[in-house]
């Protein structure tokens, strides 16, 4: 079976954020089941500088500009990179310009990623051709339409993952021809939402099945609460919508110790790393983008309650200037320290000298760092939502006397709730015994791709069975 996976980002290559490490994990994975999955991203300034020169494959005018792919690996897999330097070859982020605002272009720019896809779903490289398209997020939401429009497109086999809802890849209905759109399609049943273009209601309408990445966000989705807009589709979808959880490379995220008395020597060393004190206390840690989806604002408001009783914070993060600020008026006092900016190896040595990883998220489709922490028995403090609610077990009493807990759970997402649940830790703490069981169940949870790949596999085949 043969898989084009899409997408805006990808590990090694280029991240932002979540969908990164899946993209870059989800074809080493698939391999053992037979899946041969390849995988197509952008080719921004970076990633075209990294990857050096490769065989490539000409693709013709994309979007007012020449357009090819550079074949490249990812591990044992293809990688192409659409090089179409009017597009891509840019400084600063894969989204963003040097002020932080989205690219004026970025409609189009995701268009030609979108169009590139169905390129090479009909035959646009000699010798290679996926039965499947699985594509990831609004990025490459208007696939579906353009393969509809070119021969051979009806019999390709599309998915689209949604790994965050509130990113819809909205355009004004004035770029349709800038963006080769078909205008009999800008319907309430194609890809016009509220008289704008978006890119992933047509994925949503237009894809063979819909997955997301937990069995919790799957349900969610379902509700104005959580559907953004996107519910009444979403339920009338429902029967072709699977929640499949997102894994780890745990290879690539294996902890620098076997057993939970490995962590001391980390702990000590972040401590030492953030000016923090060796209190006895709980020493939480914090990777995340700074964003309201991430619930920090409440976090701030709940830290006395951590604080007062002898726990740290440990925070790395970017994003949100105003969060920024406020957690470095927060860092002011003691047991808080903070850093800014992006640090993939500062991220590490985080999971490994932490005791608790906190993720007290509004909502969160599935969530990686709570992962990362569990391997590392870095217990997680997590709301109630999304893949949070699905990956980790609440030290409630039923857990505790099973054996079986892996950390807290809080709900709803307020200051409130969240400094009973920093009560909770405290407790937890203090009972020596049963934070070494916890940290050892962690340890011991598993959190790879096997489970998920597999149900990838069948996905796929069932796509394929129906064209
Ligand atoms: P999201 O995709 O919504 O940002 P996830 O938890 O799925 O949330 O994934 C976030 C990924 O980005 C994780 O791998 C996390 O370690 C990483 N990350 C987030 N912020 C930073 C940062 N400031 N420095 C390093 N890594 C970060
Ligand atoms: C998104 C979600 C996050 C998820 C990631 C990868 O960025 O916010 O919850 O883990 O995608 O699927």
């Amino acid at each position: 079976m043969q898989v084009l996976s899409v997408a805006s980002e990808c590990v090694p290559l280029v991240k932002t954020g979540g969908l990164a490490d899946v993209a870059g994990a989800l074809p080493g994975a698939l391999a053992p089941l037979g899946v041969e999955m390849r995988t197509l991203i952008p080719a921004y300034r970076n990633v075209k500088a990294a990857m050096g020169n490769g065989t490539t494959h000409d693709l013709g005018p994309l979007f007012g500009g020449p357009a090819r792919l550079i074949e490249g690996r990812l591990g044992e897999a293809v990688l192409y990179a659409l090089d179409a330097p009017h597009l891509y070859d840019r400084d600063g982020s894969p989204y963003l310009d040097a002020g932080g605002q989205d690219w004026a272009d970025n409609p189009v720019r995701f268009a030609a990623l979108s169009h590139a896809a169905a390129q090479i779903a009909t035959g646009g490289i000699a010798g290679w051709q996926p039965e499947i398209l699985h594509l990831h997020d609004w990025q490459a939401g208007l696939t579906p339409v353009y393969l509809r429009q070119m021969p051979g497109g009806a019999g390709i086999g599309t998915l689209i993952s949604i790994h965050n809802i509130a990113f819809q890849g909205m355009a004004p209905a004035s770029m349709l021809s800038a963006m080769a759109l078909p205008r009999e399609e800008f319907t309430e049943g194609g890809f016009e939402y509220w008289g704008q273009i978006s890119a992933l209601k047509a994925a949503l309408t237009g894809c063979d099945r819909i997955a997301t990445v937990s069995p919790s966000y799957a349900g969610e989705l379902l509700t104005p609460e959580f559907g953004m807009g996107m519910e009444g589709i979403l339920t009338a979808r429902r029967d072709d919508l699977s929640g499949i959880l997102n894994g780890i490379d745990t290879d690539a995220w294996a902890p620098p110790y076997k057993t939970p008395r490995g962590k001391a020597r980390h702990k000590k060393a972040l401590r030492r790393e953030f000016g923090l004190p060796d209190w006895d206390g709980p020493l939480c840690v914090l990777i995340s983008r700074l964003s309201h989806q991430k619930g920090l604002d409440v976090l701030l408001e709940a830290l006395p309650a951590l604080v007062d009783h002898g726990g740290q914070l440990a925070l790395l993060g970017s994003g949100d200037p105003g969060l920024e600020a406020a957690f470095k008026r927060a860092a002011a006092h003691e047991g808080v320290g903070v850093r800014f900016g992006y640090d993939e190896a500062l991220s590490r040595r985080l999971m490994a000298g932490g005791d608790a990883i906190l993720v007290p998220s509004r909502f969160e489709p599935c969530g990686l760092t709570q992962l990362y922490g569990l391997c590392h028995g870095t217990l997680p403090l997590v709301s109630r939502t999304g893949g949070l609610n699905d990956t980790v077990i609440d030290a409630n009493p039923a857990a505790l006397g099973a054996g079986v807990a892996t950390g807290i759970q809080f709900h709803p997402v307020t200051s409130s709730a969240l400094a009973g649940a920093f009560a909770r830790l405290h407790v937890l703490w203090r009972d020596r015994t049963t934070w070494a069981r916890m940290m050892k169940n962690a340890m011991a949870q598993d959190v790879g791709w096997d489970v998920s790949a597999r149900a990838y596999a069948a996905l796929y085949k069932d796509i394929a069975s129906s064209k």
